[in-house]
């Protein structure tokens, strides 16, 4: 079909330097054991530049979701978890600033065995060098992991000490990646800057069908400076779904395996080829379901991605 690229297609790939594959079935998740799977029915991995290894293009975002205090019940957040590891998931997003979101992903990875076969990116939230590295201290003790696979500088706060501080904790075998997050348009400059100049194998920025601005200057730097994306908010913190209600899907739609506005919002971010992995946060176990299911099958072109925005803003 002329409007859906093959993810992983040699070209794309090539002009991109993302190469993509399928995700293996987690062991001991619900595929284990039951042979193969057709690979269009695999979640699809990219790969990070800077390391060379791939991981799944749908992540878990935990931002108010998996914020859960202490003594109360934490079932949805474990089923959430449970499903999405299942499902082939790995990369899971959290931060100190998040509450109880931490020490809640350490808890149920744990009530799950499956703490180690996460990707595990936190952030680090607070001024100064010596608090910079307690707090990441702090995060990996909630976690339950001695190295993290990814830290990451949350807003750009206190920026140059904490670079420092993660770039010695990388070195030092205490996270694997090093990154750097916003979620304001406003301040993708600053992130287009860090990502020619600074050494981060990660930016994390806000990218949606309704807000664009990373595709000017962000987007296309990441690429060639061969850092990987992370996305937050490709639902906007869920307000893309007031602006469909009960609009009907398209029906050229189902070509790309869209059966709900869900997939195509996450169906459109991934298919910007700069796009590594996406962040969509739930605590609802069947919204688990349906965003992973927009990691698998076709993903869209630029024509085919054009076509979505047109749909979206005719609604
Ligand atoms: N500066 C930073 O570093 C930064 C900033 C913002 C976000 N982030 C990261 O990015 C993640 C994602 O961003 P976000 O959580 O702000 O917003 P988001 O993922 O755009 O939206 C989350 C909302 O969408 C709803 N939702 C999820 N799946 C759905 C589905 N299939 N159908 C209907 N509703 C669905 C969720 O509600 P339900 O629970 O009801 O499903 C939740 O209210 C964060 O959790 C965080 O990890 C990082």
């Amino acid at each position: 079909m002329k409007c859906v690229a093959a993810l992983g297609s040699r070209s794309t790939a090539a002009r991109w330097r993302y190469p993509v594959r399928a995700a293996a079935s987690p062991a001991g998740g619900e595929d284990a054991g039951s042979g193969a799977v057709a690979p269009d029915t695999e979640l699809h991995t990219r790969v990070i530049p800077g390391s060379g290894e791939h991981i799944p293009v749908i992540g878990l975002g935990t931002y108010r979701t998996f914020d859960v205090r202490p003594g109360q019940s934490v079932d949805d957040q474990r089923e959430v978890l449970r499903r999405f590891h299942a499902g082939g998931g790995r990369v899971v997003d959290t931060s100190p600033m998040y509450g109880e979101a931490e020490r809640v992903v350490g808890l149920v990875a744990d009530d799950l065995g499956i703490t180690d076969s996460l990707f595990l990116a936190t952030k680090i939230w607070t001024r100064g060098g010596a608090a910079g590295r307690e707090q990441a201290q702090e995060s990996a003790r909630l976690l339950g992991r001695a190295t993290i696979d990814l830290m990451q500088v949350h807003n750009l706060v206190d920026l140059r000490t904490q670079l420092a501080t993660l770039t010695e904790l990388r070195r030092d075998g205490h996270c694997r990646h090093v990154g750097v997050t916003h979620y304001l348009s406003s301040r993708h400059d600053d992130l287009a800057a860090l990502v020619t100049s600074a050494p981060i194998d990660f930016v994390q920025v806000n990218y949606s069908l309704l807000e664009r601005n990373a595709e000017h200057r962000l987007l296309p730097a990441a690429a060639d400076h061969g850092v990987a994306v992370l996305v937050n908010q490709p639902f906007e913190t869920s307000s893309l779904f007031g602006w469909v209600r009960d609009a009907a899907l398209p029906d050229w739609a189902a070509e790309l395996g869209i059966r709900s506005w869900a997939q195509y919002f996450l169906k459109f971010v991934l298919g910007h080829p700069a796009v590594t992995c996406v962040l969509p946060a739930t605590r609802v176990p069947v919204h688990m379901d349906e965003n992973l299911e927009a990691g698998r099958g076709p993903v869209p072109d630029e024509a085919m991605r054009r076509r979505m925005v047109e749909y979206f803003h005719e609604l």
